[in-house]
């Protein structure tokens, strides 16, 4: 249940069918762009219009599931529309188009008083009291350790991150998500605050205009707003061009490239109050990490396996705010805002004869390292298999010597690898599930669980393509059986994902 109904101990409606309904509707494929989304839509209310807007990913970033959040929106109990941390600027401006085309408040008594209930069940759900449970009431952490998971030569920089809980006394289960409060990079606030030529110390809300932005503002993906207001501070062709970019057209194809920095380098010279100009900012939100332990065997620390976001645009390498903050700019002994986010279904079954099937290339291996650890704990008995791929054995093999030690005590009880780079052709975890479709497909019928996790955007969806498969071929179904055999092991809770 999520926070908002949890709250309640009722869902919200606002207008969505059934959340099975909801479910199996073509709009929830997360791999489709918006558009299409809004398309496959555009015949229903207007609240399953504002959940087909949402990312699909049901990741909790915001502090609901995608359906409690448009639910929260439709009826007017949620005011903020931003939070689709996944869907960024593109499912925000939906959003905001669908809530001017709702129109003006409701007129109809028992509508408005639907709508009263509904807003105080979303803040009583906001305002959680239990310390640590929600973005709302997050508590500090100290780092404790922290590795680098890649051997010499990778490509990539993912890192074992380890927080200490004693002073906090959280608690969570595998499964659950780490929610961290970061900050920005004081480096790029200064570069920020040149560009618009401002003191540092300028006083805001009884700090400086750099503390509100190294703490408090986003300084990634540049908002509508801020185009908006630079077109109100120049003239002319610039002005024309700041208010198409707010607007979300691109006169010059780098929309996509513009993050507040290179927004102000686009128009340079401007000269904005720093108090106006931090409102056309975001909030900076906090980001998600799948927890990669379990309390039962060491009760005081959570880890996180995060890989560190870098790339670089026009000659500037831009760092991900909290990726680098966790994998860098953290040092041992700091301390961090941060949170336990339970969410959607991603859990074992409370059974532990009964079989799991895991797959996470990459960090999808997160979770399935806490439910490795808790299975061995707990004794389970019905039988573990591990789908793991990443780029390179020699590089990228996370955790192998825990592994191994998990093989060993009877924890892990099959393990088919995946290395993408180095043959001559890619080889995906999928492709370990078809060699193995015959064995997959016996334990599927022995009742397995079967778990993704990591790539929303591709490797979910072809992992489930590849699961459609081997349901196609060893159980004899058609293509639409076999859609409604993977269906209804969703239903069932038997095909669970944790995907971003
Ligand atoms: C439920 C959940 C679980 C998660 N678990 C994990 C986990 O276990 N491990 C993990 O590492 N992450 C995990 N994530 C992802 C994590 O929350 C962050 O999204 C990720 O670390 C990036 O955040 P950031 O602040 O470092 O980057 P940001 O500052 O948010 O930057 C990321 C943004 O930069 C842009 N970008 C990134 N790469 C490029 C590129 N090559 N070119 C152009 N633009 C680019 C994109 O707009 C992207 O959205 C999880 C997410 C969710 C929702
Ligand atoms: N939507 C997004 O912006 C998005 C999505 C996913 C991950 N990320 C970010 O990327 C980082 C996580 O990456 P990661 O370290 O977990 O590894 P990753 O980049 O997801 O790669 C892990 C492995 O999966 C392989 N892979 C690529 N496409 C695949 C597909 N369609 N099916 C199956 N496997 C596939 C990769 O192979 P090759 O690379 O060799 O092809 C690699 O071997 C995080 O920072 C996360 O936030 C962002």
């Amino acid at each position: 249940m999520t926070a908002l109904s949890a709250a309640a101990g009722a869902e919200i409606t606002g207008g969505l069918g059934s959340s099975s309904e909801d479910d199996d509707a073509p709009w929830r494929d997360q791999s489709l762009p918006l558009s299409e989304r809004m398309k496959l839509s555009a015949d229903r209310p207007v609240g399953v219009r504002m959940m087909a807007a949402m990312a699909q990913q049901d990741c909790g970033q915001c502090g609901y599931n995608c359906r409690d959040y448009a639910s929260a929106i439709s009826m007017q109990a949620e005011d903020r529309l931003n939070l689709c941390v996944p869907g960024g600027k593109e499912t925000a401006r939906m959003l905001k188009s669908l809530v001017e085309d709702m129109g003006g408040g409701a007129t109809d008594p028992d509508e408005a008083k639907a709508k009263l209930e509904a807003r105080s069940v979303a803040q009583a759900a906001l305002a959680d009291d239990r310390p640590g449970r929600s973005r709302a009431r997050p508590v500090l952490a100290r780092i404790l350790k922290r590795y680098r998971l890649n051997q010499e030569g990778s490509a990539k920089q993912t890192f074992h991150v380890e927080f200490d809980l004693s002073a906090s006394g959280l608690t969570y289960r595998p499964g659950d998500s780490f929610g961290v409060f970061p900050k920005n990079d004081p480096s790029l606030a200064d570069r920020v605050i040149s560009a618009i030529g401002a003191p540092p110390d300028f006083p805001i809300a009884g700090g400086t205009l750099r503390d509100v932005l190294v703490s408090d503002m986003s300084l990634g993906t540049a908002p509508d707003g801020l185009f908006d207001f630079i077109g109100y501070l120049t003239g002319g062709a610039r002005r024309q061009k700041a208010k198409a970019l707010a607007k979300g057209e691109d006169p010059d194809g780098d929309l996509d490239t513009l993050d507040v920095l290179a927004a102000l380098e686009k128009f340079p010279g401007i000269r904005p109050d720093p108090e106006a100009f931090i409102e056309c900012l975001e909030p900076l939100q906090p980001r998600l990490y799948s927890i990669s332990s379990s309390q039962r065997e060491r009760a005081e620390i959570v880890s996180l396996t995060v890989d560190q976001v870098q790339y670089t645009v026009g000659g500037r390498t831009r760092f991900g705010v909290a990726s680098t903050l966790l994998g860098e700019r953290l040092d041992i002994g700091d301390e961090l805002k941060v949170y336990v986010q339970q969410v959607h279904n991603f859990s074992l079954p409370s059974n532990g004869n009964v079989p799991v099937i895991m797959v996470g290339p990459g960090t999808g291996i997160a979770p399935f390292r806490s439910f490795l650890q808790e299975r061995r704990c707990v004794c389970a008995t019905g039988g573990a298999w591990l789908f793991y791929g990443h780029q390179h054995a020699a590089s990228d093999f996370f955790y192998r010597d825990e592994l191994e030690g998990l093989q060993a005590d009877g924890a892990l009880t099959r393990l088919s690898l995946a290395w993408s780079r180095d043959g001559s052709q890619k080889v995906y975890v999928q492709d370990r599930m078809l060699d193995a479709s015959e064995e997959l497909w016996k334990w599927l019928e022995k009742g397995a669980h079967f778990y993704v996790c990591g790539d929303a955007k591709k490797m979910a969806a072809d992992v489930e393509k590849a699961l459609l498969v081997v349901v196609q071929n060893c159980g004899g179904h058609s293509i639409d059986g076999a859609k409604a055999f993977v269906q209804q092991l969703k239903r069932a809770g038997r095909y669970q994902t944790d995907v971003y």
